[in-house]
């Protein structure tokens, strides 16, 4: 049993060697209300050929923190005052941007959540393609031109030979999606971030979008982050969760243990919020009360603390550290953790005040299917 009072990056408990370590990572920016706190301290190991799933509501910053992972954030007003970033061993953070640039498409590609602005509209999507493959690879056009066309029908695009000669507002919006995708694997990238690469689509179009991705994942034994704000997602499709809030890891464990025992209360709260198969018909879903953290300002306290039912007053003073008092690979950032005697202590204590802010556990197999 291992207890951690330093943010180091949880261990995930498996032999494979990490792809990516991510240790301490902050990313500010200077903004007019005072230095806004995007990224804050996140450590984070991701596997070899191992599944990840940042989630976390709007603002969390989720795709700060996958844009910093690639070196992609660009603004004047950024400051990254610490933190390391390594990939296969080498820490990438330090390097000139030239030097960054080499990792992308045959290290780490990313899919971005909406298609319609990551791809060029005034070029065919075979230009697209082939334009990467000319670039990072050195194709032959011709070459680039078959293997383009090769891609588009391995991400289920019909008539791929037709589809290359089109404009990307020529096709619908899951279709645009596959054509991201088969951009960022054209050159088989070892890493893939896919920052909520479903949002802009349609239910049954992100299914097949979702379950495109792990079958490349596989095929290619890709080592992948999924970023959602939607823990439904996750659930099934990724090996580790990482529960994002304010800028931080709240929690952070092996998927099903996320499920089967969450500890930070913002983490059970969310998965209140996924509608179950089972519910009632016009069941009311579970939204989170309050407004998401200031991110201006130094952390007094938990910053989840004013919308928690088990918040305290030692939560509003003192921050809790992430730590693993439980197993190694299950690390939470919470002084009164859901399922343990504090934390029912404290609930029930706010329950006889009257003053819970998101209600009482659930049954979370029932999120499991189980
Ligand atoms: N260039 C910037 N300058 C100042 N603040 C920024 C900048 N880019 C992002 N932020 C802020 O950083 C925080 C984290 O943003 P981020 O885009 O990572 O959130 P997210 O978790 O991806 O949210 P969403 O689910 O809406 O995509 C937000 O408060 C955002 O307003
Ligand atoms: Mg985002």
């Amino acid at each position: 049993m291992t207890a951690t009072t330093q943010p180091a990056a949880p261990d995930t408990t498996n032999d494979r060697e990490p792809l990516l370590v991510v240790d301490d990572w902050k990313t500010y920016f200077k903004t007019a209300g005072g230095l806004l706190r995007a990224v804050d301290g996140v450590s984070l190991r991701v596997d070899a050929g191992s599944t990840i799933g940042l989630v976390g509501e709007s603002g969390s910053g989720k795709t700060i923190l996958s844009r910093s992972i690639l070196g992609l954030v660009r603004s004047r007003r950024k400051v990254e005052p610490g933190g390391t970033i390594t990939y296969d061993g080498v820490v990438i953070n330090k390097l000139s941007p030239k030097e960054r640039r080499r990792y992308w498409g045959k290290d780490m590609a990313m899919v971005f959540q909406n298609p319609m602005t990551s791809l060029n509209p005034v070029l065919t999507i075979g230009r697209q393609l082939t334009e990467v493959l000319t670039l990072h690879l050195g194709m032959s056009k011709a070459l680039a031109r078959a293997r383009a066309v090769e891609l588009l029908e391995s991400v289920g695009i019909p008539e791929p030979k037709k589809r290359a000669d089109e404009f990307p507002h020529q096709l619908s919006g899951g279709m645009r999606q596959r054509v991201t995708i088969a951009i960022a694997l054209s050159c088989n990238p070892r890493l893939l971030l896919a920052d909520e690469p479903t949002t802009a689509l349609d239910v049954t179009v992100q299914a097949q979008i979702l379950d495109l991705l792990d079958e490349q994942q596989s095929a290619r034994d890709m080592t992948m982050i999924l970023v959602t704000h939607d823990l439904g997602v996750v659930a099934g499709r990724t090996d580790t969760v990482a529960v994002m809030y304010a800028g931080k890891i709240v929690e952070i464990a092996p998927t099903k243990t996320l499920f089967t025992e969450t500890r930070h209360p913002y983490a059970e709260a969310l998965m209140r919020s996924i509608p179950t198969m089972d519910a009632p018909n016009h069941t009311r879903l579970f939204t989170i009360p309050g407004r998401p953290a200031q991110l201006t300002g130094e952390p007094k306290g938990c910053r989840f603390a004013p919308r928690c039912s088990y918040a305290q007053e030692k939560c509003l003073t003192e921050q809790p550290p992430l730590v693993a008092p439980e197993r190694p690979d299950h690390s939470f950032a919470c002084w009164f953790p859901v399922g343990t005697k504090p934390g029912q202590e404290a609930l029930e204590r706010n329950l006889s005040a009257g003053q819970t802010a998101a209600g009482t556990s659930m049954s979370l197999m029932t999120v499991l299917g189980a």
